[in-house]
């Protein structure tokens, strides 16, 4: 029983690794490995036996059919499995089977002997299947071999024991092409023994424990399986160097032994399939399965070596003759120096490559482009489940331009980068449930590609259900045959309970903005606020702004002046109504803090002499002449010649007249020589702010010139 265990659950593996083929089914010792068409009617007695087109089925009556009944119609399946025919004596036994049969099913009767030529009533036999519990032994087996026309001979379960090598010698015309001494502890195993069986091509020796085995020529040999001995090494396949004891084997399966390395020569010209599941191989030396030794070699299947892969070696398979390559279920850990990048070298013809179940996590790209480089152009199916996966970049696979399947089921990836598949024209199943995958949005397949799929699994994935998945909902509707696995995986919203995609439902307001919308307003938004901010910032630092320009500008041209050693620093002109803004706010700053000579009208313009004469004095004996421009400034007769006086010494000099204005005015207050100055001057503006005073003072200080700066210029 723990046999059939570890062989269904063998398969189970191995069938879940890839969901593609699992090559056959391991039927257990009981089972023949076939199934009759079915039956629809009960055809003798009660309920003994049913009958269909071509089944007639009357097993498992042990206790009432001793005989096999007259139906009294054609078949060519008899199955009389589980009865109690202790032995067949002679030929009536079969008298009333129908002469169409072609194969007889009687395993598990109990049966002890058969005696010769008890089939020659049944020309059409080909099959016999006489395993499970009967007791039967070497002894009956030459007469079955020798059973004219029959090509199979089942004979498992029968705990027949080692095979003494005068056994089948008795045989001297078989044509059984297909031998099944399966569950027989043969232990130890020369094969000339099977010598005299000139016919025969397929041999299963399953569960023998054979651990001795010695070969020897068989030409006619196809298939040999020996899964589940003990072999611990690879068998003998040369007779002589080049010369193959199996010259026509093309299948050979070797699972579960306790083979550890291929070190002797190989002859097997015709080989194809070579099955190593479950073996004990530490170290794949370089050329182990080349096309020297396995010219003919397509399917290559190294599985479930459990923890015990130590080191892989750049071409250890170098064989451009093979397809199919299965490394599944190895737990190998790729981004380890002990697999080698270069270990396909040389396997150019692979199509299908199962590399699941090994850890490919930490992998780096450039790694996994050397070690898929042979096979870029003919690949057509990878597998790389349940191999740890967190991520894939959006390069790792472009290159497997010959892809058409892809399987990445059960690892951790939480996204597909956009565009990781597009280069995969050619795409068309893409098997990726059981992932974090929290959503599928239009950018990650191209339409070109969307276009190809026909086949996608995305089941027990972690969808977050809310806008995003809008899309793909759409795309779910629109095409729900490409969702294979939906209709039992469901498409669980992660985030929401019993919801699956297809039934989410969003208040359509919630997504009017789409993704690229909402986009676009938080783009907007962010610039209205920060140019919203600004504009506060600009406000409140307006005047210390308004100086720095003023700065930048007048600083370019202040260095082209020289001092010309006037007598006064400034002349201030100003209207008689703004003389204690003159006197209490300019003087105290412009004679207090920096130091300058000022010439004002009421301290300095000498009595007795004209007026004229005062102005035109303080104005060419000044450096420079500072105007307050107020609507008083406008209203006064003096000021006004003076500006006047002053316009008239610019054409002069440069850079002279100094603009304040006091206060604003109107300009329709002001006169035309104010507009003129105005239009070619910038003022300098009061404010009684205290930001405002400030700048006031920096841009005055400027228009006015630091002495020592002009001296040193
Ligand atoms: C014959 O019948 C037995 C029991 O009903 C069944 O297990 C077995 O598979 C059948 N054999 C074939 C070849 O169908
Ligand atoms: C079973 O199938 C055969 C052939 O199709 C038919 O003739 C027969 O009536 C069927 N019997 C029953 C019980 O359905
Ligand atoms: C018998 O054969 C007929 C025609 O070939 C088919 O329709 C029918 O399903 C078959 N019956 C059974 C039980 O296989
Ligand atoms: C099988 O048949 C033999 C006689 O041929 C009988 O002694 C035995 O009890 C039967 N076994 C069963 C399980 O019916
Ligand atoms: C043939 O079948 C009949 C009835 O179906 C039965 O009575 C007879 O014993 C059978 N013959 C043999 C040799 O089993
Ligand atoms: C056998 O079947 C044929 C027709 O198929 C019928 O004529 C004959 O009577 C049947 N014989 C018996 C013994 O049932
Ligand atoms: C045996 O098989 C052949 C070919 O399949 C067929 O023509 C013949 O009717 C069958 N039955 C007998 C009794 O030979
Ligand atoms: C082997 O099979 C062929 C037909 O495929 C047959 O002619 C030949 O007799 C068989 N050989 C023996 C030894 O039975
Ligand atoms: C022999 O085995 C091969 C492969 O396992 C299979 O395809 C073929 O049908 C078998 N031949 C016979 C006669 O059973
Ligand atoms: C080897 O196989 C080929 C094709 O399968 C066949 O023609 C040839 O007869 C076989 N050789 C032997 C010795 O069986
Ligand atoms: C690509 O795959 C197809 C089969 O899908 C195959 O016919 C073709 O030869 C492959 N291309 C290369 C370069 O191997
Ligand atoms: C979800 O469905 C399961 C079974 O269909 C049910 O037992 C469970 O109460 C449901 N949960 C909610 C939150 O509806």
């Amino acid at each position: 029983m723990m046999i059939v265990c570890a062989i269904l659950f063998t398969c189970a593996l191995a069938f879940s690794s890839v969901k593609a083929n699992c090559r056959s089914q391991s039927p257990t010792c009981w089972d023949t490995g076939l199934q009759f068409p079915s039956t629809n009617e009960s055809c003798y007695g009660a309920d003994l036996c049913q009958c269909g087109n071509t089944t007639a089925d009357c097993s498992s009556n042990s206790d009432s059919l001793t005989f096999i009944p007259d139906l009294n119609r054609s078949y060519k399946y008899l199955n009389f499995s589980n009865n109690n025919v202790t032995s067949i004596s002679d030929a009536s036994f079969f008298v009333n089977v129908s002469r169409d049969v072609e194969i007889i099913d009687l395993h598990s009767n109990g049966l002890t002997y058969i005696a010769e030529g008890v089939f020659q009533g049944l020309p059409n036999l080909t099959a016999l299947y006489l395993g499970g519990s009967n007791h039967l032994t070497y002894r009956n087996l030459p007469s079955l071999l020798s059973v004219p026309g029959l090509l199979n001979l089942s004979m498992r379960c029968l705990n027949l024991g080692p095979i003494h090598l005068d056994t089948f010698e008795g045989v001297n015309h078989s044509d059984v092409v297909d031998f099944d001494l399966s569950w027989n502890h043969l232990g130890s195993l020369n094969m000339s023994v099977f010598q005299p069986l000139q016919n025969l091509t397929n041999i299963t020796l399953w569960h023998n424990e054979i651990y001795e085995l010695h070969t020897a020529r068989m030409p006619t040999l196809d298939t040999l399986d020996m899964e589940a001995n003990r072999l611990y090494d690879f068998p003998r396949t040369c007779s002589q160097p080049g010369m193959s004891l199996f010259p026509n084997l093309t299948v050979l399966s070797l699972d579960q032994n306790m083979i550890q390395c291929i070190d002797d020569p190989v002859c097997l010209p015709s080989l194809r399939l070579l099955s190593l599941r479950y073996n004990h191989f530490e170290y794949f030396a370089t050329n182990t399965f080349s096309a020297v030794r396995f010219p003919a070699l397509q399917d290559l299947e190294i599985m479930q070596m459990e923890n015990k892969i130590l080191s892989m070696s750049p071409s250890f398979i170098n064989n451009s003759a093979v397809t199919n390559i299965n490394f599944v279920w190895n737990n190998v850990d790729f981004s380890q120096d002990y697999v080698h990048a270069d270990i396909f070298q040389g396997c150019t013809g692979v199509r299908f490559l199962n590399l699941g179940d090994n850890i490919f996590q930490g992998v780096s790209d450039k790694k996994f482009h050397r070690l898929l480089k042979p096979m870029e152009a003919s690949l057509n199916i990878i597998s790389l489940s349940r191999s740890q996966l967190t991520h894939i970049s959006p390069k790792m696979l472009s290159r497997l331009r010959n892809l058409t399947e892809l399987y990445m089921y059960a690892n951790s990836l939480s996204s597909i980068p956009d565009g990781a598949f597009d280069k995969l024209h050619g795409l068309w199943k893409l098997i990726l449930d059981d992932n974090n995958i929290q959503t599928i949005s239009e950018s990650t397949f191209s339409p070109k590609l969307r276009k190809g799929l026909r086949s996608v699994f995305l089941g027990g994935n972690t969808f977050q259900c809310d806008c995003n998945i809008m899309w793909f909902q759409n795309w779910m509707r629109t095409s729900p045959i490409i969702f294979r696995d939906y209709h039992y995986r469901g498409y669980r919203c992660h985030n929401v309970n019993n919801v699956t995609i297809p039934r989410f439902v969003l208040n359509p307001q919630a997504c009017i903005l789409g993704s690229g919308a909402a986009t676009l307003t938080i783009g907007i938004a962010c610039f209205l606020i920060i140019f919203l901010v600004l504009l506060i910032v600009f406000f409140r630092f307006r005047w210390h702004v308004r100086l720095w320009l003023y700065e930048v500008c007048r600083g370019r041209r202040r260095r082209s002046r020289v001092s010309r050693g006037c007598k006064y620093d400034v002349f201030v002109s100003y209207a008689e109504e703004d003389a204690v803004w003159v006197q209490e706010e300019l003087l105290p700053v412009l004679e207090g803090e920096w130091g300058l000579t000022v010439c004002v009208h009421h301290r300095d313009f000498r009595p007795g002499k004209h007026i004229v004469d005062n102005i035109s004095d303080c104005v060419s004996n000044s450096e420079r002449v500072l105007l307050v421009f107020s609507p008083h400034f406008a209203r006064s007769e003096w000021c006004q010649f003076e500006l006047k006086y002053c316009q008239s010494f610019v054409m002069e000099r440069d850079d002279v007249m100094v603009l304040v204005a006091l206060q604003e005015t109107q300009s329709r207050d002001m006169t035309g020589a104010m507009l003129a100055v105005l239009r070619t001057t910038t003022y300098i503006e009061w404010d009684e702010a205290r930001d405002a005073r400030q700048s006031f003072w920096g841009r005055l200080h400027v228009a006015l010139d630091d002495p020592e700066e002009v001296q040193v210029v």
